[in-house]
Formats: structure tokens, sequence, C-alpha cells
């Protein structure tokens, strides 16, 4: 399943040549291209139909590449990548003046990261190998505007088909939820994305607990707009304790639906579309994106998804639950 020595070599030939590769990560698969190219870099926007000002992360090799795409480096960021990379943190810096525009949308910041998979990171070291040893891979993942991100190579080619030239598989992503996004380049670390690197985590780093700051006041983060992450069925959460009712309702209206659910497990005479999650939000993030994906081609008019608990180790799931149902329904 692991890509071959020619798989590895056909991708660095792609990248040079200014085109598409899809790339696994530790959180989702991504669309890679040469951040340094900007034409590179439109095609992805091309591909995912995505608009052309929202900035991408551009993924690294290691921390040498750091001071060649940012610059005013805080301590703190340093401290954050020593503690947490290769791995799901993204940290949004200042600019160095050369970085393209089509990577940062236009702002003065760049998002960073060192992924945390064998795969990625082997190509993000032959690509620096073949082309200079600070080149970095930006990537997006590797989802059409606005719909469910991919956690297995297969999704990608569902999601791009023939947009892509070729599609690297590392197998099903371990962490399977986009990567935290820490800002660093305003002072006080806030976090900007929620993920599997939890703002208790973070603590154990800045010594308090970061500000959380989605959505209002963020510049231009997707994953911030209010629908994203989206099946094209309508989704619709319900607490627990109400969850067999309203199921029975609706099959009582005739309506066929979908249910994910982390407690329930199906009973005599319920959907036959029935996904029984992990109890951990480690877990649950894992298989989330799969399951949407599931039940998104069950041929059911609603999906169904129990209520998660309000403890913050459920925050970044939450996050994506509540984005999904605020944009599903709508393809
Ligand atoms: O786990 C991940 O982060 C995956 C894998 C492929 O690395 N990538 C990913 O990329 O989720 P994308 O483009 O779907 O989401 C990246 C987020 C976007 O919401 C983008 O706006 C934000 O990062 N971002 C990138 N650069 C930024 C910047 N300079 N300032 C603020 N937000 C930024
Ligand atoms: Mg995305």
């Amino acid at each position: 399943m692991f890509p071959s020595e020619a798989d590895y070599q056909r991708a660095v030939d792609l990248l040079l040549a200014g085109e598409l590769v899809g790339m696994p990560t530790e959180t989702v698969y991504g669309l890679g291209a040469d951040a340094a190219n900007p034409a590179a870099v439109a095609r992805i926007f091309a591909a995912k139909g995505r608009p052309a000002d929202h900035p991408l992360i551009v993924h690294l090799a290691g921390h040498d590449a750091v001071d060649y795409w940012a610059e005013q480096v805080p301590d703190v960021a340093w401290e954050l990548m020593e503690n947490f990379w290769p791995g799901p943190l993204t940290l949004i810096l200042k600019k160095q003046a050369w970085v393209p525009d089509a990577v940062t949308g236009g702002q003065d910041t760049v998002g960073l990261r060192v992924p945390g998979h064998p795969v990625a990171l082997e190509l993000l070291r032959r690509f620096a190998a073949a082309k200079s040893k600070h080149a970095g891979i930006a990537a997006p993942s590797a989802n059409r505007f606005g719909r469910i991100s991919p956690t297995t190579a297969v999704h990608v080619a569902e999601e791009l088909g023939e947009r892509v030239p070729l599609i690297l598989d590392g197998g099903a992503c371990k962490v399977g939820i986009e990567s935290t996004i820490v800002d660093c380049s305003r002072g006080e670390p806030v976090v900007l994305r929620p993920g599997h690197i939890l703002p208790v985590h973070l603590e154990a780093v800045f010594g308090r607990v970061p500000a959380i700051i989605t959505a209002a006041g963020a510049p231009r983060v997707s994953g911030s707009l209010e629908a994203h992450y989206a099946p094209t069925t309508p989704l619709r959460m319900v607490a627990g304790e109400r969850l067999l009712d309203f199921i029975n309702a609706q099959r009582h209206r005739g309506g066929r639906c979908a249910v994910i659910s982390a407690n329930q497990p199906p009973q005599a005479g319920m959907p036959h579309a029935w996904r029984l999650m992990p109890a951990d939000p480690v877990g649950y993030a894992h298989d989330l994106y799969a399951a949407l994906r599931d039940m998104d081609h069950a041929g059911v008019e609603l999906i169904v998804v129990e209520a998660l608990p309000a403890d913050p180790e459920w925050a970044a799931v939450a996050d994506r639950l509540r984005r999904a149902v605020a944009g599903a329904g709508q393809g």
C-alpha cells in the first residue's frame, strides 16, 4: 500500500513541474503543490473550487526551513515546534517578504507545519533534496471546497478524481481531523482552529490556557467559515436522551435516516444505516469523516448525530460537527 520508489519519484517530478499531488498526513489527506510556485498553487484553488484569497498551510520537512518562510519567529513558537513537530499543529507566523500571495491569501502571515506522517515526511525530504533544502509543499485538505475532508486515498479520488494526477496512499489517517492552528504572529498566541492538540497540551508550554478565537475575528480561515466539512445530506444533532424517540418519530413519518452515535447501539427495527462510534474523543475524531462520508452515501434523507459531551476534550470534534450541520444538505 505504501508508495514505491517509483511513486515518490513521480510525485517529486510532478511537484517540480508545478503539478498537484495528493498526499497523506496524520490529520487528513492534503492536495499538495510547490509552495514557492504561484502557478502551481493556483492549480490547488482551481481543483478544490476554493476562493483564491484563502491562505494555505505550507508543509516542511523540518524546523530548519522555518526561517526561510517566516520572520520574527517568537520563542514561544520555537517551543511549540520542539514539543509538537512533527505533528498535528500549524503555526501562523509573520511571513518573509518573498512568500507568494497565492499561498498567504495576501496576508502578512504564513501557516507552517511539519506533518507527522512517514509518507508526507519522505515526500517533503525528497522534494527538498530535488529543489532546495527549504522547499515546502502547500496543501489544504484534499476535498472540494466546503466538503468532508478525506482520511483515505480512496476519499481523495472520490473528491477530486481526474483533477489530481497522483495520489500517494499512506493508509487511513491516524488523527482524522485537521491540525490545531495556533496564531503566534500577534503577541499572545491564540488558537484559531481546535484539533487533536488540546488547549491543555498547549498550556504545558505556555503556562496558561490559550484563548480560542474561531470564526469572527480570525482572518479568512476557511475552516472557520460557519458551513464546512459538510455532507450533501441534511444533518441534525439530537441529544442522547431524545435520540430513540426522535428516530422513531422519523420512521413513523416514513423518513429514512442514518444514525451516528457514540452511546446507543442499534436496536431491532432501527435504521439500517447506523454507525456506533468510539466513545472517546480521539477515537471519535479518527472515525468522524469516514462515518459522515458513509452515511452521506447511505441513500437517506437525514443524518442524525447524537449530540456530544460538552467537555473541552470534545471541542475539536464538536467544532467540526457544528460546521458540518451548518453546511449540510447543500449539494
Ligand atoms: O491538518 C491540516 O491542517 C491539513 C493537512 C493537509 O495538513 N490541512 C488543512 O488545510 O486543513 P486547509 O487549507 O483545509 O485548512 C487550513 C487552514 C485554513 O482554514 C486556512 O485559512 C488557515 O489554515 N490558514 C492558513 N494560513 C493562514 C494564515 N496565514 N492565517 C490564518 N489562517 C491561515
Ligand atoms: Mg479544509
